[in-house]
């Protein structure tokens, strides 16, 4: 039998990112070994790491690096010794150069609750019933790509000022993506804008209503981002997909990750145009930050970053079933009463000694333990070709 090789670029990036990635990077390195392939690791210093080892958040040797790879696996970037508000180059630039360099423009947060944390949410148990979410975050455009401007003076005091330009193109990519993807769910699509304030998102509205007409089997509304952030607290179980621009995808999806338990536990895979030989090239990255108060004790939740490894097989490499494989895997070790502290903290049971509260690398091992290749439990859809592998 031969094994099949794929590259993959790690990025561990500062804070807790080495510590996840390892634990992620271990548990795809044990799904090769069982499922016959094997990845070719090539690393990457970026982030504040990067700025310490070569004065910029990434090279563009290493940009070239990620995007000849089958796909980019990173930790997190940012940290207190980069947070200087007058630095030059900061941590967080190394996501935007690949983000936006890439074209990696649909962000997709997947958002369930798993039945064993329904008590380490604040809410209450009956409201997480049958939260099932994906968002979809625009990545390259909006405040985080317009021109800005700081240190300049307006009539004597200190002014500073940011720019949302989006553009018809950026908006029906991403709108067309989230389409595509609640077609192969429960057909129901919520975009999410300002429209009674913002002009981009006035454009956003009008192009929804259009690329929605080659969609008629998915009923979609509009909703305004004050009223969705509080429907997300109070309904959570009424979303099926979520589209929206780039910052209010971004605050959006920490306040869902209350509803799965912790922020730790929520993956994202950033995903562009670009076809490999096996699917779709793109970004995967736990959606939490570096958590530089956590640092090289063994305690950050790798959850996010193992989850963001199953979506990487899934969509980059092509491998489902070993995407469920890890899934699943992650799934048992929960029931099984395995916890991080994130995840112990708020759950009653802790007192009992019910749960066993877990570093992050015997997290990872308990779900190399338990990974199995049997057929998932809910198959989920095979992929459709002709929807730019969106699903
Ligand atoms: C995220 C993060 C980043 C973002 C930060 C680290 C710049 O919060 O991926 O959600 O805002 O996009
Ligand atoms: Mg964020």
């Amino acid at each position: 039998m031969t094994v099949e090789r794929y590259r993959i670029a790690a990025i561990p990036g500062d804070g807790v990112g080495p510590e996840v990635l390892d634990a992620g990077r271990r548990v795809l390195d044990a799904v090769g070994g069982r499922a016959g392939f094997a990845i070719q690791w090539q690393e990457i210093v970026a982030g504040g790491a990067g700025i310490d080892a070569y004065g910029a958040a990434i090279r563009e040797e290493d940009v070239t690096v990620c995007a000849e790879a089958d796909a980019v696996y990173l930790g997190a970037v940012g940290g207190p010794k980069w947070d200087d508000p007058d630095a030059s180059v900061r941590p967080e630039q190394a996501l935007f150069v690949l983000r936006g360099g890439l074209d990696l423009y649909a962000n997709l947060r997947p958002v369930s609750v798993e039945p064993s944390l329904v008590r380490s949410s604040p809410l209450r148990p009956e409201l997480l019933e049958g939260v099932d979410i994906v968002i979809v975050r625009e990545l390259t455009g909006g405040l985080y790509f317009g021109q800005r401007q700081e240190g300049s003076q307006e009539r004597g005091a200190r002014a500073a000022h940011d720019t949302l330009p989006y553009t018809e193109q950026q908006i029906e990519r991403v709108v067309r993506a989230a389409f595509e993807l609640a077609r192969g769910r429960r057909r129901q699509l919520t975009s999410v804008d300002k429209a009674n304030v913002l002009a981009t998102s006035r454009l956003w509205r009008k192009i929804v209503e259009e690329v929605a007409t080659d969609f008629p089997g998915v009923t979609f509304e509009h909703r305004l981002v004050d009223a969705a952030a509080m429907m997300l607290i109070k309904r959570p179980a009424s979303f099926d997909v979520i589209v929206t621009e780039n910052v209010f995808g971004d605050i959006l999806s920490d306040e869902a990750s209350v509803l799965a338990g912790s922020l730790g536990m929520l993956p994202s895979a950033s995903l562009g145009t670009r076809r490999t030989a096996h699917g779709t090239f793109g970004l995967y990255e736990p959606i939490h930050g570096s958590a530089p108060h956590l640092a090289g004790q063994d305690r950050a939740n790798p959850i996010g970053t193992i989850l963001s490894g199953a979506m990487l097989l899934r969509w980059s490499l092509g491998r489902e079933a070993e995407a469920a494989a890890i899934e699943g895997a992650v799934r048992r070790a929960l029931e099984d009463g395995l916890r991080t502290s994130d995840l112990a903290r708020d759950d009653p049971r802790s007192e009992g000694g019910e749960l066993q509260v877990v570093g992050t690398r015997a997290f990872a091992e308990a779900v190399v333990h338990r990974l199995t290749f049997e057929p998932p439990r809910h198959p989920t859809a095979a992929p459709q070709p002709e929807a730019e592998a969106i699903r």
